[in-house]
């Protein structure tokens, strides 16, 4: 099968998917909306239902004294003033440690089919405990930072208020922080209007970067509320990747061969803050990428006319950032372990 069928096959049943759903919803309604169906949706906006729970999520996610330096939180590398990310190829982590991978942004991952590049996390909470530990991220064991948080009697105050329980454990800070990141989305973009009917909330070359975009195939791989993060794909269909990293991607969860190069398609949501880009860090532009995706994902060469529409396209799926009230985090005691930036 070639990859145009391949393409054309997933973008059927991306289309039909939808239509399917709709019949069934309504059986014997006459085709009034005869609108065909788009393969990318709106996002919707979070429903906070337990604040009190986000809002503890929300120090820990700020709070750096999850990390051995006490000088690393989780907003160091996904920075909610700036997409959700660090803007560095790979981040730096404890000691100046530079990272092996690109930091995806946190914004809408709670619709990720999996986290991290490779998928090696189901969920966001099984996620959230990874850096805590990580020795190149915050470099602290679950236990001391356990120790860290019993330490501090406000923190204990609110772990009893929103779990019933005086005790603190691991799985509750991580139920805590992915509460908090699932209300990290970002509705209400130009194109999101667009799609809820609004046909002037994108302009004439936005609009021709979207039919490109869909007709050249991206949508294959980039669809959904989150225009990407449904699949896992090979990265260089139509030629080599050429990288300085050695990330494996899929193969390194699924030990099978065929998957090496293989990514979790990253969201284009917000794409125009989350630079550079690929799981290497390597494209600094949203030109880069679009040229590099045309060529080893779809086999083509855009025209750099085709690549200002696709770029024009993308800019438009910024969305509302989430509103952050910076937290004010509760005071360490006398007992809390001390934080060790240097050495030790
Ligand atoms: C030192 C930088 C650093 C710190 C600190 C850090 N992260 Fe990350 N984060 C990364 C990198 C790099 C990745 C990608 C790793 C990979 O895919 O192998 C990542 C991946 C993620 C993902 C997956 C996103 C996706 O699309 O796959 C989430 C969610 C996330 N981090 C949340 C957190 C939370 C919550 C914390 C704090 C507990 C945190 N991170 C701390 C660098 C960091
Ligand atoms: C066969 C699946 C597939 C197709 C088709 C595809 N992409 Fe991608 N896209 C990916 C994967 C996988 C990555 C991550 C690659 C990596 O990091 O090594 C990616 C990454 C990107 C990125 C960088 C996002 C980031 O945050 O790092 C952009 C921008 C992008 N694609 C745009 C496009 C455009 C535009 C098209 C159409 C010309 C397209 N893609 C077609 C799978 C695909």
């Amino acid at each position: 099968m070639s990859f145009r069928s391949l393409t054309l096959g997933l973008l059927a049943g991306v289309v039909l998917g939808g239509a399917g759903l709709a019949a069934q919803a309504t059986p014997a309604a006459p085709a009034r909306t005869a609108r065909p169906a788009e393969p990318i949706q709106p996002i919707v906006a979070a429903r906070v239902t337990q604040p009190a729970k986000v809002e503890l999520g929300k120090k820990l996610f700020f709070d750096p004294r999850l990390s051995r330096s006490g000088f690393i939180s989780c907003n160091s590398c996904h920075n909610l003033s700036m997409g959700g990310s660090d803007n560095l190829e790979t981040s730096i982590g404890d000691h100046w440690q530079r990272g092996p991978i690109n930091a995806p942004t946190v914004l809408n991952s709670s619709m990720n089919l999996a986290q991290f590049w490779d998928g090696r996390a189901a969920n966001l909470q099984e996620q959230a405990g990874g850096p805590i530990a990580n020795p190149g991220e915050m470099a602290l064991s679950h236990a001391l930072a356990l120790d860290v948080l019993r330490s501090i009697p406000q923190y204990v105050v609110e772990f009893n208020g929103v779990f019933g329980n005086p005790d603190i454990t691991i799985a509750q800070v991580t139920e805590a922080i992915a509460a908090f990141e699932a209300t990290l989305v970002t509705p209400d973009s130009r194109f999101d209007q667009y799609l809820r009917g609004n046909r002037r909330a994108i302009n004439a070359q936005e609009r021709a970067g979207y039919e490109l975009f869909k007709s050249s195939g991206c949508v294959a791989c980039h669809h959904g509320p989150a225009v990407g993060g449904a699949s896992f794909q090979k990265m260089g269909l139509f030629g080599t990747y050429e990288t300085q990293s050695t990330a494996i991607g899929r193969a390194a969860v699924t030990g099978k061969d065929a998957d090496r190069m293989t990514f979790k398609v990253p969201t284009l949501r917000n794409v125009e803050l989350t630079y550079p880009y690929f799981h290497d860090g390597a494209a600094h532009t949203m030109e880069d990428a679009v040229m590099v995706m045309g060529r080893l994902q779809v086999g083509r060469e855009f025209t750099p006319l085709e690549v200002a529409q696709i770029v024009a396209f993308l800019r438009t799926l910024t969305g509302r950032q989430p509103a952050i009230t910076i937290p004010i985090l509760p005071p360490s005691s006398s007992i809390t372990p001390r934080p060790t930036p240097f050495g030790n």
